[in-house]
């Protein structure tokens, strides 16, 4: 054709990638794996199964199907790797992950090519998005490998941590797993996803070539009975898992009261909201990005469309237009837009939720050319959903847009979060005001602007909701690989329990709930006796029941317009709340005495220590700033810390006033409402606070009390649909019971064995690792800077 005839029709011509090197190296190991244990190649006792390129449907490999035994075998010589492992200095581990990354630049068109016909995604994404992702997250995690001791003082590695993650970003995933794991000191058993394990053992090599000690990092292939085998390994300490919200959920109920430390990051159905002032053509562009890139298979892709109503005419057209000129086909073409779907499996899934949600009265529109056949599926738009339907409500993890509209700001909010889910948002608008006043509403873990999907290793990554807990990258994801170091106290006798004796007294002497900012009257009707240590009667609480917590959440979600009250604010009333205890210091220190027999001074001292602890929360309610994130892009991204929500707390008996305080006062400076259960045994102190709280201007329904037995309040809490966070701070076997009841909803749980905590020490008893469990990190990305 001549250059004319080319400029005429300017059609894109064939660029394919070369799939020659991939093969060589599956060639290399005869298209057959084993398993990757100790550094080296075992076979597996599980079987074996087949690895397809779903774009062609044919047989890339034959891979080893893991079993329990070589979970076992995999977990066994991690363990054995920690031992040194986690003794290496910072810097040892910093030129491990050093070498890690430059491997992976090294290696980066075969690993690019690999994981496309492993997963049928674009070459022109594993090129240039996942891999050098992949490269940037081991850079930036030596650094922390480095910083360790002076950046997180006070903290030690896990142990053993097994990762399970999905095939949607299969190396990226595995990166984002291992890099933190093996900076903070961990030792690390990682299972891939059955249809993209390719790339994973691709990098057991690299880590062979990076020199990196035998069993550190060991790679277990199968499937979900092989993640399952990982999960509940007793030999490992902490699980971090990608994928489903249903899987995560067993997993949570899994690893429920085991110890086990736990980071989900699950699914999603993450708005994409477009104001009438917004630049509409950059709008498509990014709504492009939001669903279309990889497939619509990103746990956090812009999947409902929420348009201005005014506008939303010219932006469907325009976005109609836009979807004619997206190529759909081979994956290696470098021109492609939107590759394979992963599997037929995963095909068939979205095919049938697009025919629900036209069938529920949407209109389906797709484009004219349609797609190759095959494990191939069409960019598509569905618009005039209802908010309820199945299409706005489920994950349908493909190239699928459902359009939807709104008319006011409040509107775009009450959309937006109109999702059991709550990991992504992107919002369009060329009004700063619009676009900064929104993102604080929408309850998500990373918020767009103007942008979307965007990821660095910088910037924590993470839900909320439904979406799972925890953060992976930046400095609150290597949180999550590290622990403490215990400095708990050593085990306390178990008290004998005191007989449930029913009301002795008439109901009216006994000290109430308080509620709403009011004392009110357990529903029960029944009190519960409350004795010295001598074991004579000095007063009654009442027996808080499963209404009376329903009754103090209800009034606790009444007051959110507490998480928007300014630190500035919440420090005023805790100084308020400070000054009236010291007014009453003395009749405290009394009730204290009383109560748990401690000596004068003792009592006088536990007092002087939760006036200080409120002090201390004052002080940090406008302090605990969040950071500004400096990613290679141009923009800047906020790290803000958010209150959780309504956070039920569930008091030690040990310190009774002290305790309480220190739980009470963190939760309350970061802008929770709280509903508190004090010390089953020594409750007395926290119901004489009532008229304290009453005289320091907290408002109604930020703190709750209701007192009564913890572990079934506990329960009742962590089964609450509205109670987004359970602090338990009671004995090692009540952890099981919350653990599990919060895998309904995927509620934070922080449980600690509260009566072991040294609360007298500063060091311990309050600071930062309080704050962190009050908060959760939404990162807000912001273009910036020319
Ligand atoms: P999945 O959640 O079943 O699989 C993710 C990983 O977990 C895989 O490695 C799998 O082998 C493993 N696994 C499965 N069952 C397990 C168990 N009981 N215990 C431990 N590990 C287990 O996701 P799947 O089946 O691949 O995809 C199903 C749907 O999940 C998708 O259609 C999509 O909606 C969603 N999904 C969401 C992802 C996200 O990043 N949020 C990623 C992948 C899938």
């Amino acid at each position: 054709m001549s250059v004319a005839g080319v400029l005429q029709s300017m059609e894109y011509g064939p660029a394919p990638e070369s799939s020659a090197p991939a093969l060589d190296w599956l060639k290399g190991h005869n298209s057959k794996f084993g398993l990757f244990i100790n550094g080296s190649w075992v076979q597996a006792t599980g079987g074996v199964f087949d690895s397809i390129n779903p774009a062609t449907g044919e047989k890339l490999a034959t891979m080893a199907l893991g079993s329990a035994a070589d979970v076992d075998k995999a977990v066994k010589a991690a363990r054995a790797a920690f031992r040194s492992w986690s003794k290496l200095s910072g810097h040892a581990r910093a030129r491990y992950l050093y070498a890690l990354a430059r491997l992976v630049q090294k290696h980066s068109r075969l690993l690019a090519v690999l994981e496309t016909l492993d997963n049928g995604k674009p070459i022109r994404e594993t090129r240039d998005i996942d891999i050098p992702l992949v490269a940037r997250h081991f850079y930036h995690h030596a650094g922390w490998a480095q910083l360790l001791d002076r950046e997180f003082p006070g903290r030690e590695s896990l142990g053993v941590v097994g990762q399970v993650i999905p095939w949607n970003f299969p190396l990226l995933m595995l990166a984002w797993k291992i890099a933190p794991a093996l900076a903070a000191g961990n030792t690390v058993v990682l299972k891939p996803a059955e249809d993209t394990s390719l790339t994973a053992l691709l990098f057991a090599e690299i880590c062979t070539e990076a020199g990196l000690p035998k069993g550190v990092v060991n790679i277990v292939t199968g499937a979900g009975e092989t993640g399952k085998a990982v999960v509940e390994h007793p030999g490992i300490d902490k699980i971090a898992f990608t994928g489903s919200t249903e899987v995560g959920r067993l997993i949570r109920t899994a690893t429920a009261g085991t110890g086990k430390k736990l980071t989900l990051e699950l699914g999603g159905k993450s708005p994409f909201v477009v104001f009438d002032d917004a630049d509409l053509d950059a709008a498509v562009e990014g709504a492009v990005d939001a669903i279309w890139f990889n497939q619509g298979q990103v746990c956090c892709a812009g999947s409902r469309l929420l348009v201005q109503e005014n506008v939303a005419d010219r932006l469907h057209a325009k976005l109609r237009a836009r979807m004619e000129t997206l190529r759909v086909g081979d994956p290696l073409d470098k021109s492609t837009d939107i590759g394979a779907i992963v599997s037929q499996k995963q095909r068939a899934q979205i095919d049938s939720l697009v025919q629900k949600g036209v069938a529920e009265g949407a209109t389906l529109f797709q484009p004219k050319a349609g797609c190759p056949d095959g494990c191939y599926y069409p960019p598509t738009l569905l618009s005039g959903v209802e908010p309820s339907s199945t299409v706005a409500q489920v994950e349908i993890f493909g190239p699928v847009l459902v359009a939807m509209t709104f008319r006011t700001p409040a509107e775009a909010a009450a959309l937006a979060n109109n999702t059991r889910y709550g990991l992504a948002a992107s919002i369009w608008s060329e009004n700063i005001n619009v676009a900064l006043d929104l993102a604080p509403k929408i309850k998500a873990g990373v918020v767009w602007v103007n942008c979307t999907n965007q990821f660095d290793a910088s910037s924590g990554f993470g839900g909320y909701r439904e979406s799972g807990f925890g953060r992976e990258g930046g400095r609150e994801g290597m949180f999550e690989y590290l622990k403490r170091k215990d400095a708990l106290l050593p085990v306390a006798p178990k008290r004998a329990a005191k007989p449930a004796r029913p009301l002795l007294a008439p109901i009216d002497r006994t000290a109430k709930n308080f509620i709403g900012g009011k004392q009110a009257r357990p529903d029960s009707g029944y009190s519960r006796p409350v004795y010295a240590p001598g074991g004579q009667l000095i007063g009654q609480v009442g027996d808080g029941n499963r209404k009376d917590i329903r009754n103090a959440v209800e009034a606790a979600a009444k007051a959110e317009n507490w998480a928007a009250t300014s630190g500035h604010a919440r420090a005023q009333i805790l100084y308020y709340c400070a000054e009236n205890l010291s007014a009453r210091a003395e009749e405290f220190a009394k009730r204290v005495r009383q109560m748990t027999g401690v000596s004068p001074v003792q009592a006088a001292k536990e007092v002087e220590a939760s006036i200080r602890r409120l002090f201390t929360y004052a002080a940090w309610a406008d302090k605990f700033d969040g950071a500004v994130h400096d990613p290679p892009l141009r923009g800047v991204v906020l790290a803000m810390n958010e209150p959780q929500g309504v956070v039920g707390i569930l008091c030690p008996d040990t310190a009774p006033l002290l305790s309480f305080i220190s739980l009470l006062a963190p939760a309350v400076a970061m802008g929770n409402r709280v509903v508190i259960v004090p010390s089953e045994h020594h409750p007395l102190a926290a119901t004489d606070l009532y008229q304290v709280l009453e005289t320091s201007d907290v408002p109604d329904g930020v703190v709750n009390i209701v007192t009564g037995a913890r572990d079934a309040l506990a329960k009742t809490l962590a089964e609450h649909g509205n109670v987004e966070a359970v602090w338990y701070f009671g004995r090692r076997d009540g952890f099981r019971a919350v653990e599990a009841a919060s895998a309904a909803d995927l509620k934070r749980t922080w449980t600690v064995e509260g009566d072991r905590l040294p609360w007298f020490d500063d060091r311990e008893g309050e600071g930062r690792e309080f704050l962190r469990h009050a908060t959760q990190v939404k990162n807000i990305w912001i273009p910036y800077g020319a």
